[in-house]
């Protein structure tokens, strides 16, 4: 596995990250904890998880902390705030009075003496970024956290939070985690010329699109039992979806020529993408894992992303 910087940063990360989102909801603890075996086996070395992830709230970085505990210092763990994780008015956000509370938390759940990177889950509007950016330099300074990032921050959230850390002599934001797939392609107007030219890692999440890009959701048929989508009353039949369709199909094409899977060929194209670290792939079993692998050994054209281009326009969304 060919590792890369996290952005200016010096840490090697992997060019696949594991998520986490699912752990112990849709994903059994011990299949969780399989998954993570199996990534880190393959060479993956970066979980992404937050505190607010799986029910009850935070289990998922305890699932997390039990699996690694025997191989903490090969992994690079991401975890983040800002989603409540109580009733309380401060139970929630990025002002100094919850981080400071939720790095502990996590810290205790992680079962571990620091968290390689904190990132904001999403930017809070109602938290003065010096505050919260003075937080983190503490907590890095502390040796808490060893690097920050953000996620969901638009192209002038990220410059001010830059700025901000420029203006007061703190350390930057070394990443971006925002959503990004070929359904979604929102971020490339912004955010990305800005990460670009400032050298800022970008490790998108949803990479398939939550399960789109993968070909298992075909018009006029119901989304199978056991996918994601499969309570969420989709008539695939509608004029909604003639546009998701009629892309996958284009899509599949290109799969097919290439001989490779669509997921596959969803993450290399992400992968083949200037500017962008890694992204967070989602898999649900072992099975799906070891697909998204694949990718790694696939490195589309010029002529193919530019096929892509004509399918699914840059810059344009088809799911959010
Ligand atoms: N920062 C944020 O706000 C944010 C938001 C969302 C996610 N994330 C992070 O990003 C990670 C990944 O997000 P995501 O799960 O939405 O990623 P994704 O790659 O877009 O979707 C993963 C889903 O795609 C399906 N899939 C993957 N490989 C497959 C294969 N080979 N064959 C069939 N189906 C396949 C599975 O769906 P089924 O379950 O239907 O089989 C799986 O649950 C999360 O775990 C989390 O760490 C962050």
């Amino acid at each position: 596995m060919e590792y890369r910087n996290l952005g200016t940063a010096g840490v090697k990360v992997s060019p696949l990250w594991l998520g986490t989102a699912y752990f112990n909801t849709r994903i059994a603890e011990e299949d969780g904890a399989a998954l993570i075996h199996a990534a880190l086996d393959a060479g993956i070395n970066v979980v992404d998880t937050a505190n607010a992830y799986s029910e009850p709230r935070g289990y998922a970085e305890t699932i997390v902390g039990k699996a690694i505990k025997d191989c903490r210092d090969n992994v690079v763990l991401a975890t983040k705030v800002f989603h409540p994780m109580g009733d309380g008015p401060n139970d929630r956000g990025t002002s100094r009075y919850h981080i400071m509370e939720q790095v502990h938390a996590s810290l205790r759940r992680l079962n571990t003496d620091r968290i390689d990177l904190y990132q904001l889950h999403r930017p809070d509007p109602e938290v003065p970024i010096e505050e919260t950016m003075r937080t983190l330099e503490d907590l890095r300074r502390q040796g808490k956290i060893l690097y920050f990032g953000t996620s969901k921050f638009a192209g002038w959230q990220l410059c001010e939070a830059m700025w901000t850390a420029d203006r007061l002599g703190l350390a930057p934001i070394v990443s971006e985690q925002p959503p990004y797939s070929i359904f979604n392609r929102a971020i490339e107007a912004e955010v990305l010329p800005f990460t670009r030219k400032y050298g800022i890692g970008v490790v998108p999440f949803s990479p398939l699109a939550g399960g789109w890009l993968t070909g298992k959701y075909r018009r006029d048929e119901a989304a199978p039992a056991d996918s994601r989508f499969a309570d969420r009353s989709m008539d695939f039949g509608t004029a909604t979806y003639a546009p998701h369709f009629d892309a996958l199909e284009a899509l599949e094409a290109m799969s097919a020529a290439r001989g490779v899977t669509l997921s596959q060929f969803g993450l290399a194209w992400l992968l083949a993408q200037p500017g962008i670290t890694a992204p967070i792939i989602g898999p649900r079993t072992l099975a799906q894992l070891q697909d998204n692998l694949g990718a790694l050994e696939i490195e589309l054209t010029a002529d193919e992303c530019a096929a892509v281009d004509d399918i699914v326009p840059p810059a344009s969304e088809l799911v959010s």
